[in-house]
C-alpha cells in the first residue's frame, strides 16, 4: 500500500552562483551559504553525526542544514569545487546508514524541509526533510486526511517514497519537496494484534500466507516470527466486526494456543500511533508523539537486516528453517508483509520497484544494543541469510537496503535497472551521487 502519485523537484544545479576565491576552504565555502553548518568542531557535531541505525559511525566532514533549495545548490557547488562528496540526509533511517559517509558533506532536510502544506484540493506538499510520524500528524491536525506509509514514525518520507516509485535514495539529487496524493481519513479503524506460541509458527505462516495477500484492500497485516512466538499484527479500515469476520474465515482463529488477542476499534491517528508505539516505544498518549518520534540520540539501537520478496508461497520445509533460525537467537525476528491490493495493481515497470508483484516481502533482522552483541548478531544475520537465499529469488525491497546482497541492482531494480542506468547517465554522468549501493552508470 503505497502512493498513487508523487511528483519530485529535483534540483537542479545552478550554474549562476559564483564562488569567491576568498573561499579558501571547504567550510569557508559552506559557511558563504545560507545554511546552518556543523563542523567537526561543532559541539553538536557528535550528535548531528549519528543516523537512527547505531552500527554506522562514521565522521563526515560536515553536516549542512539548508533552509532553501537556493542553499541546498551552493552546498552541493561547495562539494564539487573540493571534491567531496554531498550525502542527502532525511529520516537518517536507511538500513546502512547511506545517509553519512566518512569525510562527505551530510545535506540534512530535517529543519528546513520538514513542511507539510494541504492545497485545498485532496493534495498537499511536502517538505522532503519531514518524517512519517510528523506528516501523519501535521494531516490529522490540518483536517483528518491520511497518507498510506510505513508504520515506523521516524522512517523519513522520501526515503520511503522514493524506494519505492523512483529509485531516489541519494542516486541522482536532493530532492526538497515532493506533492502528495492525500486520503479521507477512515471512518474507523481497528488495529488487530494477535499472538500464538512459537510452536506454531509454520502453521500459521501457512494459513497467512494463504490469506493475506489477497485479502480486501481495507486490510493490511504483516506477521512476525520471533524466539518468543509468532505474531500478527493487522489494521482494518473498518469496524471490529468486519474484521474479525475476516479474520475468523482466513482460519487463523482456529489454531490452538492463541495467547493473545486483541481488537481496538478506534481513529486512524490511534492505530498510527500504537502502531508506531510498538516499533520505537514512544507513548500512544497524544497523537503529537507522533511527530516527536524517538529520539534517536538516546535511542542506541543497532541492527542489520534484509529482505526477499517472495513471489510462491513458500513450503513448510523452508518456513521450518525460519521457525529454527529464530529459536537460536532472542534478538532475532522475520517478518512477513503483506502484498497484493494496490500494490500489485502497479506494474512492475511503472516504478523503480520491481518485486510489486509477490505475494509478500520478508525481512529478517537482528537487533542489539550492547556493542558485545554485535558480532553474534551479525553472524546469525549471515548465517540465516545463507540458509535462505537457495529458496530465494532475487528480489528484494531498496527500503531495507542490505550491503551484503548479492546481485544488488536485479534485486532491487528488476527489469527497471536499464531505464535507471539511462537516467543516471543523463543526470549524473560524473557519478557524483554515490554510495555503495546507488545506479551504477551503464
Ligand atoms: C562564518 O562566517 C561568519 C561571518 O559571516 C564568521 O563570523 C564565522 O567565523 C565563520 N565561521 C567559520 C567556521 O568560518
Ligand atoms: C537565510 O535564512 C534565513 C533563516 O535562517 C531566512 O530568513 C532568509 O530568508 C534566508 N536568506 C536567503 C537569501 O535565502
Ligand atoms: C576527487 O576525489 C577522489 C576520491 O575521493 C579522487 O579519486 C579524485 O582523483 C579526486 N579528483 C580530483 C580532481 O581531485
Ligand atoms: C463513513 O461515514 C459516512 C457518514 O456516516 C457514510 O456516508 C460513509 O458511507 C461511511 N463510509 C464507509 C466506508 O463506511
Ligand atoms: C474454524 O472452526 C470453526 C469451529 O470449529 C469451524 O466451524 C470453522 O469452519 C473453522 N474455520 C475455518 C476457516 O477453518
Ligand atoms: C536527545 O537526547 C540528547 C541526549 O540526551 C539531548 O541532548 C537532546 O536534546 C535530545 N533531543 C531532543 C529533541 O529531545
Ligand atoms: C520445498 O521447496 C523447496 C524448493 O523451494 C524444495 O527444495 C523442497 O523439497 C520443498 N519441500 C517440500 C516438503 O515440498
Amino acid at each position: 500500500m503505497f502512493i498513487s502519485r508523487v511528483a519530485c523537484v529535483v534540483l537542479l544545479i545552478s550554474l549562476s552562483v559564483h564562488l569567491s576565491a576568498a573561499q579558501a576552504t571547504l567550510l569557508d565555502c559552506l559557511n558563504a551559504t545560507n545554511a546552518t553548518v556543523i563542523d567537526q568542531s561543532s559541539p553538536a557535531y557528535s550528535t548531528q553525526r549519528l543516523v537512527a541505525n547505531q552500527r554506522i559511525n562514521r565522521t563526515p566532514a560536515a553536516i549542512a542544514l539548508p533552509n532553501s533549495a537556493q542553499a541546498v545548490s551552493e552546498i552541493v557547488l561547495c562539494c564539487r569545487k573540493f571534491n567531496v562528496s554531498a550525502v542527502p540526509r532525511s529520516g537518517g533511517h536507511s538500513y546502512e546508514g547511506y545517509s553519512v559517509a566518512d569525510n562527505s558533506v551530510v545535506v540534512d532536510m530535517t529543519q528546513g524541509f520538514n513542511f507539510y502544506e494541504p492545497q485545498g484540493d485532496t493534495t498537499a506538499w511536502a517538505g522532503s526533510g519531514i518524517r512519517l510520524g510528523s506528516l501523519y500528524y501535521e494531516a490529522w491536525k490540518e483536517g483528518g486526511e491520511v497518507f498510506p506509509g510505513g508504520t515506523c514514525p521516524d522512517v523519513g518520507l522520501s526515503g520511503l517514497l522514493l524506494g519505492a516509485k523512483g529509485g531516489g535514495g541519494g542516486n541522482f539529487g536532493i530532492v526538497t519537496r515532493m506533492h502528495l496524493q492525500m486520503y479521507p481519513q477512515p471512518n474507523t479503524t481497528t488495529l488487530i494484534y494477535l499472538e500464538w506460541p512459537a510452536s506454531e509458527a509454520v502453521q500459521v505462516m501457512q494459513l497467512w500466507q494463504a490469506w493475506a495477500p489477497t485479502a480486501p484492500d481495507a486490510m493490511t497485516s504483516n506477521l512476525q516470527m520471533a524466539q518468543y512466538g509468532v505474531q500478527m499484527h493487522g489494521l482494518y479500515s473498518g469496524p471490529m466486526s468486519e474484521a474479525n469476520a475476516l479474520l475468523q474465515a482466513s482460519g487463523l482463529l482456529n489454531v490452538s494456543g492463541i495467547q493473545y488477542k486483541q481488537y481496538n476499534e478506534q481513529p486512524f491517528i490511534q492505530s498510527a500511533l500504537d502502531f508506531g508505539a510498538e516499533t520505537t516505544g514512544i507513548s500512544t498518549s497524544s497523537p503529537i508523539n507522533l511527530m516527536l518520534g524517538p529520539n534517536v540520540t538516546e535511542w542506541h539501537n543497532s541492527w542489520k537486516a534484509g529482505s526477499y520478496d517472495v513471489p510462491t508461497a513458500l513450503n513448510s520445509t523452508v518456513l521450518n528453517l525460519m521457525q529454527q533460525a529464530v529459536n537460536q537467537n532472542s534478538n532475532g525476528w522475520i517478518q512477513f508483509s503483506a502484498y497484493g491490493g494496490q500494490i500489485s495493481r502497479v506494474p512492475s515497470t511503472a516504478s523503480a520497484y520491481a518485486g510489486r508483484y509477490s505475494l509478500y516481502n520478508i525481512q529478517y533482522s537482528i537487533g542489539w544494543q550492547n556493542p558485545s552483541d554485535t558480532q553474534p548478531s551479525m553472524a546469525w544475520f549471515a548465517q540465516l541469510q545463507q540458509t535462505l537465499n537457495p529458496y530465494m529469488v532475487n528480489s528484494a525491497y531498496v527500503n531495507y537496503i542490505d550491503n551484503s546482497l548479492q546481485n544488488w541492482e536485479t534485486a532491487y531494480y528488476g527489469d527497471n535497472l536499464q531505464r535507471l542506468q539511462t537516467v543516471k547517465q543523463t543526470w549524473d554522468p560524473t557519478n557524483f551521487w554515490n554510495n555503495p549501493q546507488t545506479i551504477p552508470l551503464p
